[in-house]
């Protein structure tokens, strides 16, 4: 469903996403891992249409994504949502999913109506009249899935949707995530949290300054000898900044 090949972004000397290849098949729960720096939000961003790239290509069932922008891409059913959610201070919730919506539905009535099922199907039905900014953070990362469903995408990009949240939050989530994916609905899901992903993900992908390290099935993945490296490095650094 989505061909990654040779992508490729730089930041002045840093290559931040260095030739970079995979796959995501229709209907996989598609994991992107690594540690702090290691460009996940940059290929996430490359992947979205939010930065161009400077060599390789992306192809969204079948067709390249290039030159798109991020509004053509969502267009075409690849939704993403923000690491930071992005809330709007004048918006309640409705409104807010009512902007995903707008892309499918022109009348105002319909798309309140489309945005009100996608709220009650991310678990924010009663809370269809809040402002974005009084939401709790484990809301707002719901939010942001339902603003990215509104706009009907046949595949979700979902960036760090389970930062910040407890444990009940985070099962939740990942209930949400194979509900959706129960329905159809392919996921690249990219995390941190190496522990969250392993359990839900078909596939991984990890990456390590820029690199893609390994891939395979989460349980192939971690045995591998360069991705114990990789998460032992950043642990030792973080204790260090500690
Ligand atoms: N806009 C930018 N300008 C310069 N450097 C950047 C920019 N975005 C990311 N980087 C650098 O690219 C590398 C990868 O960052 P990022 O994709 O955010 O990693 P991750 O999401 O895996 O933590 C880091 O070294 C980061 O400092
Ligand atoms: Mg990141």
């Amino acid at each position: 469903m989505l061909q990654v090949r040779q992508l490729t972004k730089r930041f002045g000397g840093l290559v931040a996403v260095d030739a970079v290849d995979f796959d995501v098949a229709q209907g996989e729960i598609f994991g992107l891992i690594g540690p702090n720096g290691a460009g996940k939000t940059t290929l996430f961003s490359l992947v979205a249409g939010a930065l161009p790239p400077d060599a390789g290509e992306i192809l969204f069932e079948g067709r390249s994504l290039a030159g798109m922008g991020s509004a053509g891409i969502c267009g075409r059913g690849l939704a993403r949502t923000f690491q930071i959610p992005q809330t709007f201070a004048s918006m309640t919730v409705l409104e807010s999913i009512m902007a995903g919506a707008m892309l499918h539905h022109r009348r105002i009535d319909a798309a309140r109506a489309a945005a009100s099922a996608v709220a009650q199907r991310v678990g924010l039905g009663r809370r269809l009249d809040v402002p974005t900014p009084a939401l709790t953070t484990a809301e707002k990362k719901r939010l942001e899935v339902g603003r990215a469903l509104a706009t009907q995408p046949r595949m979700l990009l979902l960036d760090e949707v389970l930062a910040g949240l407890n444990s009940s939050e985070v099962g939740a989530m990942l209930e949400l995530i194979r509900t959706l994916r129960g329905e159809g609905m392919t996921v690249l899901f990219v995390e941190h949290n190496m522990e969250a992903v392993m359990g839900i993900c078909d596939r991984l992908v990890v990456m390590d300054t820029g690199r893609k390290i390994a891939d395979g099935p989460p349980q192939e993945v971690m045995r591998d000898a360069a991705v114990v490296r990789a998460y032992l490095g950043d642990a030792a650094t973080e204790v260090q900044h500690a």
